[in-house]
């Protein structure tokens, strides 16, 4: 049977998925619903698909009240941090499997507690891709083991732009000549103050010793193209260190576009019924 999907958010990484389905890269894989609250990114989207999807919605509750969300079997969410803990509880309590993108929700704990028990009592699953990064295996495989874990991230001023970081410290990034660390904290806060740039290090924290414990250190170099991310990680028996190169994507900056391939490759692996490598 094929996995019907609805896909929030039709951005970077919601385009590329959909785009992925419409081309028959996915097997057993149906896209039913596009659902934005911008318009012209939905119809745009929309426009360029060759099977549309049944529905497109720009309202949340027209989306799960609807008679073609009845037969939606996983919802994508690839919108923002704060969609995702707006939408998510719902999702679940209607009985539907999600993969989550902006996982940097997580860092909240009273929201990660209402998820834990949502799925406590239920047989449905929250996917995570892994996104930017490689290297949430060994970290899940290490975890009661784990002294220390950072991860650190180098970006241009153009992919950080706009984060709530630079106008809570009044910062004009546009200044920023030199390459400097500009954040230093742990998860929770850098989720806070980065929701858009470094939702990554929730995966990191989700796999390891939690938000509060995973350190983060954010870097601008104007001179840089790509998002850097590298994950040192110290436990008992060893240590390991892995570093990843991306290119950001044409649509976005802020996302890397391995994100995407992974949120794609993640889809895969959900809809066909094949080895599971690495998993
Ligand atoms: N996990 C990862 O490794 C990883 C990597 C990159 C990006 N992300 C996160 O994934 C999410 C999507 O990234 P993107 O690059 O596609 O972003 P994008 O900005 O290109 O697209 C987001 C889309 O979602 C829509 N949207 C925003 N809020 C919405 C809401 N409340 N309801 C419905 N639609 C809404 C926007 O209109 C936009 O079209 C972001 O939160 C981003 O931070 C995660």
């Amino acid at each position: 049977m094929d996995t019907k999907v609805a896909i929030i958010g039709c951005g970077a990484i919601g385009r590329e998925i959909a785009l992925s389905i419409d081309t028959k890269k996915i097997s057993n894989c149906n896209l039913s619903i596009l659902f934005d609250t911008d318009s012209m990114k939905l119809e745009s989207l929309h426009n360029d698909l060759q099977y549309k999807p049944s529905s497109t919605f720009n309202d949340f509750n027209e989306l799960i009240t609807s008679n073609d969300y009845r037969n939606v079997n996983l919802v994508i969410e690839a919108a923002s941090v704060k969609a995702a803990r707006t939408y998510m509880a719902t999702i679940l309590k209607q009985r539907k499997d999600i993969m989550i993108m902006s996982m940097g929700a997580f860092s909240d704990p009273t929201f990660y507690e209402i998820i834990i028990q949502l799925l406590a009592n239920s047989d449905n699953n929250v996917f995570l891709p892994s996104g930017a990064i490689g290297g949430a295996d060994i970290i899940r495989s290490v975890k009661d083991y784990i002294d220390e874990v950072s991860i650190v991230t180098t970006k241009s001023n153009k992919s950080l732009k706009g984060a709530p970081y630079f106008s809570n410290n009044g910062i004009d990034i546009d200044t920023i000549k030199e390459k400097q660390v500009i954040f230093n904290g742990n998860a929770i806060n850098a989720i806070k103050e980065f929701p858009s740039n470094i939702n990554i290090s929730a995966l990191v924290s989700l796999a390891g010793i939690g938000f509060e414990k995973t350190r983060v250190i954010i870097v601008v170099d104007p001179k840089i193209i790509n998002n850097q991310h590298e994950i040192q990680v110290k436990w008992k028996f060893g240590s390991f260190q892995i570093k990843v190169d991306n290119m950001p994507s044409p649509d976005n900056p802020k996302t890397s576009y391995l994100a995407i391939l992974s949120a794609i490759e993640c889809l895969r692996g959900i809809c066909e019924k094949n080895l599971k490598i690495g998993s």
